[in-house]
């Protein structure tokens, strides 16, 4: 079976974690085992990256921040994602290179060009079959992440305009590659999104998958 690479994308406490948990558990139900992954972060040194970009009582610049998410993709790419996807497994990443373009690129305001360069080049081209855009309205999506454990983190909170920028900004992208990404309502209950979630990520598997059959 060739490898299925599929991303999830959206503001904060749109539900991306939620749905990747829930994405892996009913993948491992039918015997398909995903990797899982979330950026930035995903390997140790990248882990520490995300640790450094995180943190609430540091103030990177806005071209220091976008080169350490690179540096982070960079590792990530090419010591988990590009292995697991040559194996021929379905990889799951919780954020990837259009968070980039939205955080930087709209949020920060960094040149979109120079952005999608730098993801070429962290990628190494490698592009996901399906991604999914978590859209909800900043307010709900910040109110949502009050409740949940370790947070607000330092994009958290970024001022109102910003994440309604990175919330226009998911919305263009999605416009202008809409072979590639499914745009879900982020305000639904998560059965519901669950459901929409299966429904594009079924659509991309093998028909045998697709059945419900297990392999040996
Ligand atoms: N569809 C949903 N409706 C209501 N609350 C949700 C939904 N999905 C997730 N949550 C809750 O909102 C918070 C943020 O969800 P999470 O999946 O961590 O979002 P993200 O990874 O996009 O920041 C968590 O406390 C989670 O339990
Ligand atoms: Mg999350």
């Amino acid at each position: 079976m060739p490898g299925l690479f599929v991303t999830f994308e959206g503001g904060e406490g749109s539900g991306k974690s939620t749905q990747v948990a829930r994405l892996a558990a009913r993948l491992r139900n039918l015997g398909i085992d995903p990797l899982v992954t979330r950026e930035p972060g995903g390997t140790p040194l990248a882990e520490g990256i995300r640790a450094l970009l995180l943190d609430p009582d540091r103030k990177p610049e806005p071209l220091a921040e976008a080169f350490l998410m690179q540096a982070s993709r960079a590792q990530l790419v090419a010591t988990v994602i590009a292995p697991a996807l040559a194996q021929g497994r379905v990889v799951l990443c919780d954020r990837y290179a259009d968070s980039t373009l939205a955080y930087q690129g709209a949020g920060r305001g960094l040149d979109a060009k120079m952005l999608a360069s730098w993801n070429h080049a962290a990628t190494g081209g490698i592009t996901p079959a399906l991604t999914l855009l978590f859209d909800v309205v900043p307010d709900l999506g910040l109110a949502r992440r009050q409740g949940a454990p370790g947070v607000p983190n330092r994009l958290d909170r970024e001022p109102a305009d910003f994440h309604d920028r990175v919330r226009q900004r998911f919305i263009e992208l999605a416009q202008a590659e809409p072979q590639r990404w499914v745009v879900l309502d982020a305000s639904l209950a998560a059965d519901e999104l669950e459901a929409r979630v299966w429904e594009a990520v079924s659509a991309k598997l093998p028909a045998a998958a697709r059945l419900g059959v297990r392999r040996a």
